[in-house]
C-alpha cells in the first residue's frame, strides 16, 4: 500500500471522463488499497481515482461506518433534496453548500467482480453522489449554491 498524492484544484486530470474498469486485474486491486490508505491519511470521507491521476471508474468512500469500495458505479435511484455543506479533499480548506439528494442508490462492482448496490441517506447519499460526480470530472465547487 502507498499514499499517492492527490491532485487539486485546477489540475486538468480532474475534468476528464474516467473509463469503465474492464478487468479487476493487481493494479486496480493495488489501485484501490492505495486509495483507501491516502483517503484515510488525508482525513477524508471519500476519494475518487481521478483525484489520484487515474482516469478510471474507482471510487473509496469511508463516512464513519467502514469502508465502501465501488468500481463502476452509477447511481440508479434518487429520491428528495437537501443542502448539504460539501468538501473536497482537491480543495483543501474550502466548503460549499451544495444541493444533493436526501437518498442515493448506486450499483457497482466489488473487488471480486459481484454486483453490488449501496443505498443511503445524508452524508452517504452526498458521498455517493460527489464521488460519482468526480468519474464524469464534475467537481462540487460547479454547484455550490452558498460559498462558505
Ligand atoms: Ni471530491
Amino acid at each position: 500500500m502507498a499514499i499517492r498524492t492527490i491532485r487539486i484544484e485546477d489540475d486538468e486530470i480532474l475534468r476528464k471522463k474516467s473509463r469503465d474498469v474492464k478487468e479487476i486485474d493487481e493494479k486496480i486491486i493495488t489501485l484501490l488499497d492505495d486509495m483507501a490508505e491516502t483517503m484515510y491519511d488525508a482525513e477524508g470521507v471519500g476519494l475518487a481515482a481521478p483525484q489520484v491521476g487515474i482516469l478510471k471508474k474507482v471510487v473509496v468512500i469511508d463516512i464513519g461506518d467502514g469502508l465502501i469500495e465501488l468500481i463502476n458505479p452509477v447511481v440508479i435511484e434518487t429520491r428528495g433534496e437537501k443542502l448539504f455543506e460539501e468538501a473536497c479533499l482537491s480543495f483543501p480548506g474550502q466548503m460549499g453548500k451544495v444541493l444533493r439528494p436526501e437518498y442515493a442508490k448506486v450499483e457497482a462492482l466489488n473487488r471480486d467482480g459481484e454486483k453490488i448496490v449501496i443505498e443511503g441517506e445524508g452524508v452517504l447519499a452526498v458521498a455517493l453522489c460527489h464521488e460519482t460526480d468526480h468519474l464524469d470530472g464534475v467537481l462540487y465547487v460547479d454547484k455550490v449554491i452558498d460559498g462558505a
